[in-house]
């Protein structure tokens, strides 16, 4: 299928579907999906340092992300047989097993579709000096909406515990009418939502405690992934 062209990219935007190919096979993103959470995300090119850090990372990650149903799909400008060299020498830096896709996009479409391309770092371009991705995250739901949007510099690594952790702020939040506050991590007390009542929020939230007003706290009203 062709690309949509000048999608809206923004929280709560449908995210854009597209077919590409992927070091797992050929894929159609929506159906990749499916009922799923996904995790987009481009590094700006194989064989390189902070990449390779990277997609080891996401690697050893995978129990988690699989605890939360959420698949991950890497992506980057380079073509498959460059992923698949590039992935043993990421599984032997990093002694793990990279099982997650990775999309090959040499002609920057899904790039270009997801707005990841490196306009600033003039170091990351490829031979002909055409810009690779920078750091790029796209966490989308089961209904293919975009819910969050990140985009790192080339020189810097991502934290992708912080990924994991608005994850489960983003799950926790669709199940429960609770925000979560700075810092926040599972197991943490959560916000009681702005939507809520006091006469709600006692029933819902039994001890609920009342800093300010507009700053009700609860006990965590599940485990992350349940
Ligand atoms: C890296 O992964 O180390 C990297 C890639 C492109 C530009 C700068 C750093």
């Amino acid at each position: 299928m062709s690309p949509q062209k000048n999608a809206s990219l923004r929280l709560g935007s449908i995210a854009p579907n597209f077919d590409a190919k992927t070091t797992t096979g050929p894929i159609n993103f929506h159906e990749f999906i499916g009922d799923s959470w996904a995790i987009l995300f481009s590094h700006p090119a194989d064989f390189t340092p902070v990449c390779t850090t990277e997609l080891g990372e996401v690697a050893r990650l995978a129990d988690k992300f699989a605890a939360r149903n959420v698949k991950v799909i890497g992506l980057s400008a380079n073509d498959l047989d460059s992923h698949a060299k590039w992935v043993e020498d990421i599984n032997e830096v990093g002694n793990v097993k990279v099982e997650f896709p990775i999309i090959a996009d040499p002609t920057r479409e899904v790039s270009a579709l997801y707005d990841m391309l490196d306009y600033q770092d003039i170091t990351n371009v490829d031979q002909k000096g055409i810009p690779f991705t920078v750091r790029s995250v796209f966490i989308i739901d089961p209904k293919k909406t975009i819910r969050l949007t990140l985009a790192y510099p080339a020189s810097t690594g991502r934290n992708f515990d912080e990924i994991l952790r608005v994850v489960d702020s983003l799950q926790l939040g669709d199940k429960h009418r609770i925000t979560t506050p700075a810092n926040w991590k599972d197991g943490d007390d959560v916000i009681v939502h702005p939507s809520v009542s006091n006469d709600e929020a006692a029933k819902l939230f039994p001890g609920y405690r009342t800093l300010k007003p507009y700053l009700r706290l609860a006990k965590q009203p599940a485990p992350v992934s349940a």
